[in-house]
């Protein structure tokens, strides 16, 4: 393809995106295909040779979409708001079309020093100190995967550059609530801790970590011979968006020397909201911290900004340096190769920088405030319904919902439960996400795409009473 058929393809390309998103409403939300059904509309071989672009834009139609849960939709209330802004899907554009790869800052400096700026406005919208310092990387997971390797290589004094865990004459432990990410746990095995190191530390009645418990379990471990290590805690748990007291955990951490990662992968983007700011109070606290601007906060998926307080420690853990990748500029740059995992880096930065710009913070807050409202409404509905109950606080957009038709319970409940949203998520008119609370089944209402208002929140509410 050259670049006057790039032009003449690009241009129809972007009209169907536009057209997809104009017409996104009248689209199933939840995807209706049956497994395998996409498979058996693609040839099993690839084309021995060139196909027209009309062909392959046909079959956006033909095979992709009818395979695509609609996540845009305004009626999607599953999972979490994927971030889908449209000026930061150019920004995303961009970064493919450039087609650098981040090595270095020499191999392009625009990329590092765009990435620099644009983490350092994340931090001053979320109000964040001075002293965090940021960088992009793909998801929380892998950035939850570097914070328990740093918070390792602290305990041990870089163990890495002697026989690693292999040497370590007390297990090292990592602690974190039953409701942290999944992503924590298996970041905590990657890293080598082993599934009988990590504790999950007991939660109170709102599904927050209790501090003294995580206090007795320290002390339990170091009487035990063992090496406490560090401590995940949460701002927004995935179930029910809960909040780990992070100033009482920090407390904790600090008096027993862990490290404190905090996962706000979600509900960090609520920090933009000055309102919201008591939900982490104690964060500057914590020695690292991820906010997923691909969440709530309408970057497009993937970007993941991990904050750390000690940039030196994350560098002499994650730095290798190849004779092929020095350059004179080194020394006086980032090079943020250094402080992740891959080497290869995209200029992710361009899909947040293009969403803040073209929104401004005042944008992205109201919309954020608009969707908080929406979730307080819909609370209030279901606690003036009868046979309907709210199962956790609404600090953010996530409501935790269950119908208890009267006699039904225990086993049966779960059935209803997943029946009714199972009717409801086929019939394609909205999409909601069942999660097990306190060992039963129930239903999260995550509010938060970028196009749902109110009228969205009221016919969910009916199509949730007309299905169960
Ligand atoms: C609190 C929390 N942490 C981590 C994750 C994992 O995010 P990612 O897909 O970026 O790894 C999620 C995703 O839902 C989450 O809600």
């Amino acid at each position: 393809m050259n670049s006057d058929e790039f032009r003449e393809a690009g241009h129809r390309l972007i009209d169907w995106i536009a057209d997809y998103r104009a017409t996104i409403e009248t689209r199933p939300v939840m995807a209706p295909s049956k497994p395998g059904e996409i498979r058996a509309l693609l040839p099993q071989s690839p084309p021995q040779r060139p196909e027209s672009f009309d062909a392959i834009i046909g079959d956006l139609d033909r095979v992709i979409l009818p395979g695509i849960t609609t996540w845009q939709h305004p009626r999607f209330f599953g999972y979490f708001p994927s971030g889908g802004s449209l000026a930061s899907v150019l920004g995303d554009y961009v970064s493919s079309a450039l087609g650098v790869v981040g090595l270095a800052w020499q191999s392009s400096p625009a990329l590092t020093e765009v990435e620099e700026v644009t983490t350092d406005w994340l931090r001053q919208m979320l109000g964040l100190s001075g002293a965090w310092s940021g960088v992009i990387s793909d998801t929380a997971s892998t950035s939850s995967l570097v914070a328990l390797m740093c918070a390792r290589e602290r305990t041990t004094n870089y163990g890495l550059a002697r026989g690693g865990l292999q040497e370590a004459a007390q297990p090292l432990v990592v602690y974190t609530s039953a409701h942290s990410h999944s992503s924590v746990e298996k970041a905590a095995l990657l890293a080598g801790f082993g599934k009988g190191n990590v504790r999950i530390v007991p939660h109170d009645a709102a599904n927050a970590m209790r501090p003294d418990a995580l206090e007795q379990m320290v002390k339990d471990d170091i009487a035990t011979g063992r090496r406490p290590c560090a401590v995940v805690a949460t701002t927004g748990t995935t179930t029910s968006t809960a909040l780990d007291p992070l100033a009482a955990i920090a407390r904790v951490a600090q008096a027993h020397g862990l490290w404190l990662h905090v996962d706000a992968a979600m509900a960090g983007s609520a920090m933009i909201l000055p309102e919201c700011r008591w939900m982490w109070d104690g964060v500057e606290r914590a020695d690292s911290l991820i906010v997923n601007p691909h969440k709530w906060l309408g970057a497009v998926f993937d970007c993941t900004v991990y904050y750390v307080r000690d940039p030196e420690h994350l560098v002499r853990v994650m730095s290798t340096t190849p004779s092929y990748l020095q350059t004179a500029a080194d020394g006086q740059v980032k090079n943020y190769r250094d402080w992740g995992l891959p080497l290869g880096r995209r200029f992710r930065a361009l899909k947040l920088w293009f969403l803040v710009r073209d929104q401004g913070v005042e944008g992205l807050q109201a919309r954020l405030r608009r969707d908080i409202e929406n979730a307080k409404w819909l609370e209030r509905q279901i606690s003036a319904t009868a046979n309907w109950r709210v199962l956790a606080p609404v600090p953010l957009q996530t409501v935790c919902v269950r119908h208890e038709p009267p006699g039904v319970s225990g086993e049966a409940l779960d059935r209803h439960t997943l029946e009714w949203v199972a009717r409801l998520n086929q019939s394609g008119d909205a999409y909601l996400t069942p999660a097990i609370l306190d060992g039963r089944w129930m239903v999260r209402v995550s509010i938060g795409a970028e196009l749902t208002q109110r009228a969205h929140v009221e016919q969910l509410w009916r199509l949730m009473n007309e299905n169960v």
